[in-house]
């Protein structure tokens, strides 16, 4: 594997290896912290980020390397009208390794075809998002000891949430995942989804608008921000944007040892009284993408230690 673009590029071999170099990491940190010294990477982000962006940069720098690259388009010569197989041309000249987030859907990939250094797609469009995926395989991995037989819940915008589109096509993988897709009718599983993963693997899964309905059985809650930035007309989000919000009385019924995730940013649709609940594990997500992020650049740069 040179680069990332899809979740679909790694087998559950390498998935498997990056989840355990990443626990590795974690527990001894030292080992690591020179292993990538003069080795460069480069972030390119032409659409918002905090932690996907910073947790690349924070992964270079503790594995001893360090990091260039632009967090906005307007501050790069893509505000002059340069393309991006271009600028990514130009950064391959300049980096060893490129992570990279675009608002079009397969921008990345087609960087990919103008480079020698691996890319790796951050982010794109309401397409996929691999990395966050990791992140939350690590986390399920730590938090349940197992990335199979649970019935996982997905709440929001299920339409436009790259996270849970790479999500599910990394989950469908393993025994006995069950889903229960929670979304208003507007924004439901895009039907590619259920046609190339759920159906052609006889995945069970329910489709509802209610939240409240299936709370006892979920092993995990994964919540998602309405984005925004994908909507045609604002009067949809602004009518859309609220449609979950969870609170602690929501999990009165939830298991004891449910699993409450969250890719972030967070909008509005966890209350912030749920943030001291044990089952909370978005800020856990938090970290352990930093973990996962140095576990793929090693992988990547073919680098062991
Ligand atoms: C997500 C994204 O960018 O798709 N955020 C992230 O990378 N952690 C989710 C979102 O923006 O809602």
């Amino acid at each position: 594997m040179k680069h990332l673009m899809d979740i679909t590029d790694l087998t559950t071999m390498q998935i498997d290896e990056l989840i355990m170099t990443a626990n590795d990491i974690i527990v001894n940190p030292m080992k690591y912290q020179d292993i990538c010294i003069r080795k460069k990477l480069a972030t390119l982000f032409f659409e918002p980020s905090t932690r996907t962006r910073l947790s690349f940069e924070a992964a270079m720098i503790e594995l001893g390397g360090s990091v260039l690259g632009f967090s906005t388009s307007d501050s790069s010569s893509s505000a002059k009208g340069e393309s991006v197989t271009d600028t990514v041309q130009t950064v391959g000249y300049y980096a060893d390794i490129i992570a990279m987030r675009h608002p079009k859907e397969g921008a990345p990939l087609a960087a990919s075809k103008r480079t020698t250094v691996p890319i790796i797609n951050a982010g794109d469009g309401g397409h996929s998002h691999p990395t966050q995926t990791l992140a939350d395989l690590l986390t399920i991995q730590r938090e349940k000891g197992r990335l199979s037989n649970m019935t996982v819940g997905f709440c929001g915008d299920l339409k436009f949430g790259r996270t849970v589109h790479s999500l599910i096509n990394a989950l469908s993988r393993y025994e006995g995942i069950e889903y229960v897709f929670i979304s208003p009718k507007e924004l439901v599983i895009p039907d590619y989804v259920k046609a190339n993963i759920l159906d052609r693997n006889n995945i069970r899964y329910i489709e509802t608008a209610n939240m409240d309905e299936y709370m006892p059985k979920l092993d995990i809650l994964y919540m998602t921000r309405v984005q925004r930035e994908r909507f045609f007309n604002e009067a949809d989000y602004v009518r859309l944007k609220d449609s979950y919000i969870l609170t602690p009385d929501r999990l009165i019924c939830a298991k004891k040892d449910l699993s409450i995730m969250h890719p972030l940013p967070r909008v509005n649709e966890i209350s912030v009284k749920v943030d001291d609940d044990p089952r909370a594990c978005y800020f856990k997500q938090v970290n352990n993408g930093k973990y996962i992020r140095m576990a793929l650049i090693l992988m990547l740069l073919d680098i062991s230690v």
